[in-house]
């Protein structure tokens, strides 16, 4: 019995020991590289995979500017990427609530997202436009008012339209929401809608893939695209951000940028 008893013990001390290791190492969530991500050795970017030429699919393949330089990044930290492709405004959130460790999404720095949110720096501009069909009465951005206005929804092509007339928009009741841009673009060929706003690049991508369709003169906004992080991993910011630099520096994001924009 009493032999039985030390066993016992033993066997009680080992479990213990076990469990002991696996609780001290699961709060910590670092690995090798000191960063901590969502899952450890991963770098999980949320993007909304319609907004060609940043992100789209090819095949069952996320590819575009944005997944080759978050690739990039990636191989320089030594982490694995893994693409969620989600709803554009639920990217932020879901940034915020530590799902995904950054946002990369031909994403617009604006003043209210960075109370949510921190940024790198820009890595690329975008200006939004307006597409039309070809024919449409909607010979210029003075014509817009007074017309149904397609959008994707959360983006800031949705922020500045469905604003009230004083401060530049054309108000709530013009706008109507799409859950992407590829959507959006269906929209205004099926007459739902008599416009779409949208960044210039994907609107020249949509344009060419479509036809009868095309983009007003003028540009509305101008702005800058960059990489979202949950405000308190500062340490995961600053490491995206210092390989980010370093690809800039070095030419590589402008081959990535040459390689889907040819300059016209
Ligand atoms: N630049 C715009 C914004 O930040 C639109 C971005 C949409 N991106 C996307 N992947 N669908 O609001």
């Amino acid at each position: 019995m009493k032999k039985f008893g030390r066993i016992l013990s033993v066997v009680l001390c080992f479990v213990m020991l076990l469990a002991f290791a696996a609780c001290s190492k699961a709060p910590e969530k670092t690995d090798d590289t000191g960063l901590k991500t969502v899952e450890s050795g991963k770098l999980i970017m949320a993007t909304n995979a319609a907004f060609p030429p940043y992100e789209y699919y090819e095949g069952d393949k996320i590819v575009g500017i944005d997944a080759e330089i978050a690739q990039l990044i990636a191989d320089k930290l030594g982490l694995t990427l893994e693409i969620a492709d989600i709803e554009f405004d639920s990217i932020i959130p879901g940034v915020q609530q530590g799902k995904y460790d950054m946002g990369m999404a031909g994403m617009t720095v604006t003043d209210e997202r960075k109370e949510k949110v921190s940024f790198s720096d820009s890595y690329a501009k975008g200006v939004q436009v307006v597409i039309v069909k070809t024919g449409s009465e909607i010979k210029s951005m003075d014509d817009i008012d007074g017309h149904k206005i397609g959008v994707q929804q959360g983006t800031t092509g949705d922020i500045y339209a469905s604003d009230t007339p004083e401060n530049g928009g054309y108000g709530e009741e013009s706008v109507v929401r799409y859950a992407n841009g590829a959507l959006a673009v269906e929209g205004l060929k099926s007459g739902k809608v008599d416009c779409v706003i949208i960044d210039n690049e994907p609107a020249k991508a949509y344009v060419a893939a479509n036809e009868g369709l095309e983009i007003l003169e003028g540009t509305w906004v101008d702005e800058d695209y960059a990489i979202s992080f949950a405000k308190d991993n500062t340490a995961l910011q600053q490491a995206v951000n210092d390989a980010l630099k370093e690809l800039i520096a070095d030419g590589s994001v402008q081959k990535v940028v040459d390689k889907y924009i040819k300059a016209d």
